[in-house]
């Protein structure tokens, strides 16, 4: 029925509740926010949609973006100290979003870990192909005390045929984000297909922006619509568990 899928004001749809949990906010340490500017008009554009409370997760991958929890928390408190100067109202705090490869099991071994809160610990997968010791992986996290959520499963095309792994994953003790972009032709279909079928399930625990840059947050507009409030918002109201 079309009146169901009708868009609404983001800020209508948005529960106060939510707490964003995956953005690229912080200025020129990945790809997300390219400058200053570009982090306070992305953060602005969120309050605009009533996300007042984010957590902003950089990557941390590899060789492509080295970051550390120094410099993170380095330019988050820039940035902090830029709102304030503003008056911009609103409640940032940093993490990180981990690649799942060997370095982060140095990082692992260190305790060298930026937690969304707690032992909640944001982490993802390359899109071309799972790492082959993603079960040790995962072990290892929880035998270091952590609780990964699997940022954007329903980006990994590689298991879009292999249902099976996700309940494997879920059974091994990983939170499900879902990016709330995928809902949108952001990602293509099959990422729609399978990220609804997801959601269908159950599978999912907590919701995420993973905004980078203003494209995305017009395309976020999109989500926000009457038929995706019925299915989202309990997943949305969930986030309040990373309330500070
Ligand atoms: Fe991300």
């Amino acid at each position: 029925m079309w009146f169901l899928n009708k868009e609404i004001e983001p800020k209508d749809f948005f529960p106060s509740e939510y707490v964003d949990i995956h953005s690229h906010l912080l200025p020129g340490i990945d790809d997300g926010a390219k400058d200053m500017e570009d982090s306070i008009v992305l953060i602005e554009k969120l309050a605009s949609y009533g996300i007042k409370n984010i957590i902003t997760t950089p990557h941390i991958l590899g060789d492509i973006w080295q970051n550390t929890p120094d410099i993170i928390l380095r330019k988050l408190k820039e940035v902090q100290q830029e709102l304030e100067n503003r008056n911009i109202d609103i409640q940032l705090r940093a993490a990180a979003e981990y690649m799942l490869d060997d370095k982060f099991l140095e990082f692992l071994k260190k305790k060298e870990i930026l937690t969304l809160k707690d032992n909640y610990i944001l982490v993802e997968l390359s899109y071309m192909n799972p790492p082959i010791n993603l079960m040790d992986i995962i072990f290892e996290i929880k035998m270091a005390g952590y609780i990964p959520v699997l940022a954007h499963p329903e980006r990994y095309a590689y298991y879009h045929d292999n249902f099976g792994m996700y309940i494997k994953l879920k059974q091994l003790g990983c939170k499900f984000q879902l990016n709330l972009l995928s809902l949108t032709p952001q990602y293509g279909s099959n990422v729609t297909f399978t990220a609804r079928k997801l959601l269908k399930q159950g599978m999912y625990n907590f919701a995420g922006t993973d905004t980078h840059h203003k494209g995305h947050l017009e395309l976020l507009k999109k989500v926000a619509s009457k038929k995706n409030m019925k299915q989202l918002i309990p997943l949305l109201k969930n986030n309040k568990f990373f309330t500070e």
